[in-house]
Formats: structure tokens, C-alpha cells, sequence
């Protein structure tokens, strides 16, 4: 990026020369994310990140078909960033399926496709969920999906599965899919919009005709130069990466029982149904924000939830959608595991939750 950030400073849609090493550097962007997705530089549509990819996903599709129907579906688990504009779209005059997952998070295929209809426009199911770590049967649903109604868009919200799983879409068989750099250690505001060709989309942002008419607005060639080498090592490494995040997962699973009772894996419990990185535990009588505050201060930094809306007293919508009661929800911490962990870090945060939640417990017996 920092070539990018010191000479390609000139508008990629000018004729200078300073606009042209920017032109030549965003598309070469561009065909780094088509290579790495196997698909072509004219599906890959340039945004600021997950949620505008979401957004533009699923309002761009549902208006651009709304003379075929009306019906739309996603399910309980989805980010805001896709129930949000679902529910927007709702109120406007759609006709929207909320599908229910299991105790672990997963959404039964036959209860999807006995929901598409002939009027069903767009279906969203997101491939791994950023709270539980539960991986869809994603490729088997959008099938039998296209099976039931072929002209049916399927869009998946692929955030949170980069690195972790296979994503190209050809392979999964989705028409859309969402993408965003800072989950893969690139920068943050930059993202991507898979977009199957021929699929009608209609733009959110309006003004100028970038991204072949479809996402307004001069593009951010550093910020595209970022996820395309994230998207790139997170592919590359992708196998190396999981074996990693997985073996410290599993080692602090293992820790976490045996220093800490009670306590309540959140999320499939089949490993290889989970994101590799992904924790998600219940620690029943304690609140999981006092849990948070204190490994803070041990020099951890976890969330609980989702991290976008840590600071709010609802409980998760996605353990809800477990049918985790509320006090339970409370109790949750999220732990992801990272590249640069350490065996030794994930004996030492499991020593001190175990002492955090002594101590707390012993402060406020329930
Ligand atoms: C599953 C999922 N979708 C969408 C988003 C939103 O992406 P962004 O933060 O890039 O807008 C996130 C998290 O940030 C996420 O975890």
C-alpha cells in the first residue's frame, strides 16, 4: 500500500500521468482479487467494506428485481449489516423470510428451499457467522436453491470465511458475495462485491460511473492494493493459517475446561463445522462485559458478541436465535484466535479467566 499512498495519489479516472500509474495500480488491484476468486476483473466491484458489500448486495438486487417479486429471504444469524437492509427493504413493500437455525447456528437446507417461492428474488445466507464460527452448508443450499427457482439471486456474506474456507463463488455457487479486507489483515474501509455476471444490480450510491455504473464515487486505490494482497496471503496461507488458529482453538477449549465450571460452548461443537479461529463461550453467573473489562487489564483484547455492537445491553441476536436465554447471553465472551498468537497466550488467558471468574463469581454468588 505504500507505494500506492505515496504516488498513486492522482484520480484513477484521469488522463495525467500521476492518474494513470493510480489507474494501472487499481486495476491491477482488481485483477489480483478476479485471480485470487477465480472469477473476471468485471465481477469485482470495489466498496468500503462488508457492510457497504451487504448493502449493495441485497438492496441492489431486491430493486433491481422487484417487477419479477417481492419475497426475499435470509436467516436469524445474519450481521446487521445484511437484516438491517432486509428489514429496510420490509417496510418498503417486501415480503421477507427470517429463516430459524438449530441449537449450533445452522440453517436446515430443505426448510430454505421449501421457502423459495416463484416471486422469491434474492435469498442471503452468509457463509461462517462472525459471533458462533458455524460454516454453512452454503454450496448444497444455493443448489437446491437454484434448483427450486433458478432465476432466484443467492447472495452470501463471505466477511468472516476469507482465509478460513474455500470462497470462490464459482464453487459455491452464489450470484453475490460480500468481502472485507480488516478480517484478513488488511485495512479497514476497503472491501468487495462479487458479482456474477449478468446478475441485475441496481446501484445504491449515485453519482459517477465508476465501477461499470455500479458503486459511485472515486475509487481508494491504496485501500484496494490492501485487500487485494490480503485476499492473496489469506488464500495462499490459507492452509497453514487454519492449522494454527485451530490448534491454539482447540488447546484453549481444552483449558477453559478445566479451569472454569460452569461453562458453555456457544456454536457448533463440531469442530470442522467452525471457523478455526472462533471461541464462543458461556461462563454462567458471571457478566461477560466485567469478564471483558478484567482480561483487558491483563492485557487481552476479547469481545463479547459482536464487536460491532459491544456496548449494548440487548443480548446477542445470534445466541437468542441459539435460544440462549438472556442471562446466559450476558455471560458470553467471543475469543478469536490469531496469526500472531501463541501457545503460551492461550495458557495464559485460560489461567486468567479462571481467576476472573472466581473472583467475579465470588462478588456476586447467583
Ligand atoms: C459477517 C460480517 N458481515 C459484515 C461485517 C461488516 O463488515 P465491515 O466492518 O467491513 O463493514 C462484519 C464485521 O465487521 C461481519 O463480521
Amino acid at each position: 500500500m505504500i507505494p500506492a499512498l505515496e504516488r498513486g495519489w492522482g484520480n484513477p479516472s484521469g488522463i495525467y500521468r500521476e492518474a494513470q500509474y493510480a489507474r494501472a495500480l487499481l486495476d491491477q488491484a482488481r485483477d489480483e482479487i478476479a485471480e485470487t476468486l477465480e472469477c473476471s476483473a468485471g465481477e469485482v466491484v470495489l466498496t468500503s467494506g462488508g457492510t457497504e458489500s451487504d448493502n449493495l448486495a441485497i438492496r441492489g438486487a431486491a430493486l433491481a428485481r422487484r417487477e419479477a417479486g417481492r419475497h426475499i429471504i435470509t436467516q436469524a444469524t445474519e450481521h446487521h449489516a445484511v437484516l438491517h437492509p432486509m428489514e429496510q427493504l420490509a417496510r418498503e413493500g417486501f415480503e421477507l423470510t427470517v429463516l430459524p437455525v438449530d441449537a449450533e447456528g445452522f440453517v436446515d437446507v430443505d426448510a430454505a428451499v421449501s421457502a423459495v417461492r416463484d416471486d422469491t428474488i434474492l435469498v442471503s445466507i452468509m457463509l461462517a457467522n462472525n459471533e458462533i464460527g458455524a460454516i454453512q452448508p452454503l454450496a448444497e443450499l444455493a443448489r437446491a436453491v437454484k434448483e427450486r427457482n433458478r432465476r432466484t439471486i443467492v447472495h452470501t456474506d463471505a466477511v468472516q470465511a476469507a482465509g478460513a474456507v474455500d470462497i470462490r463463488p464459482a464453487a459455491l455457487g452464489v450470484d453475490l458475495m460480500s468481502l472485507t479486507a480488516h478480517k484478513i489483515y488488511g485495512p479497514k474501509g476497503a472491501g468487495a462485491l462479487y458479482v456474477k455476471r449478468r446478475t441485475p444490480l441496481e446501484p445504491i450510491q449515485l453519482g459517477g460511473g465508476q465501477e461499470e455504473e455500479r458503486r459511485a464515487g472515486t475509487e481508494s486505490v491504496a485501500q484496494a492494493v490492501g485487500l487485494a494482497r490480503a485476499l492473496q496471503l489469506a488464500e495462499s496461507e490459507r492452509t497453514a493459517r487454519t492449522a494454527h488458529t485451530s490448534q491454539l482453538r482447540n488447546g484453549l477449549w481444552r483449558e477453559l475446561q478445566e479451569q472454569v465450571h460452569p461453562i458453555r460452548l456457544n456454536g457448533p461443537a463440531d469442530w470442522a463445522r467452525r471457523l478455526p479461529n472462533n471461541l464462543n463461550v458461556s461462563f454462567p453467573g458471571v457478566e461477560g462485559e466485567s469478564i471483558l473489562l478484567q482480561l483487558d487489564l491483563d492485557g487481552f483484547a476479547a469481545s463479547s458478541g459482536s464487536a460491532c455492537s459491544t456496548g449494548s445491553t440487548e443480548p446477542s441476536h445470534v445466541l437468542t436465535a441459539l435460544g440462549l436465554d438472556s442471562d446466559v447471553a450476558h455471560s458470553t465472551v467471543r475469543l478469536s484466535l490469531g496469526q500472531s498468537n501463541t501457545e503460551a497466550e492461550v495458557e495464559q488467558i485460560a489461567r486468567s479467566i479462571g481467576a476472573i471468574t472466581t473472583r467475579l463469581r465470588a462478588l456476586s454468588p447467583v
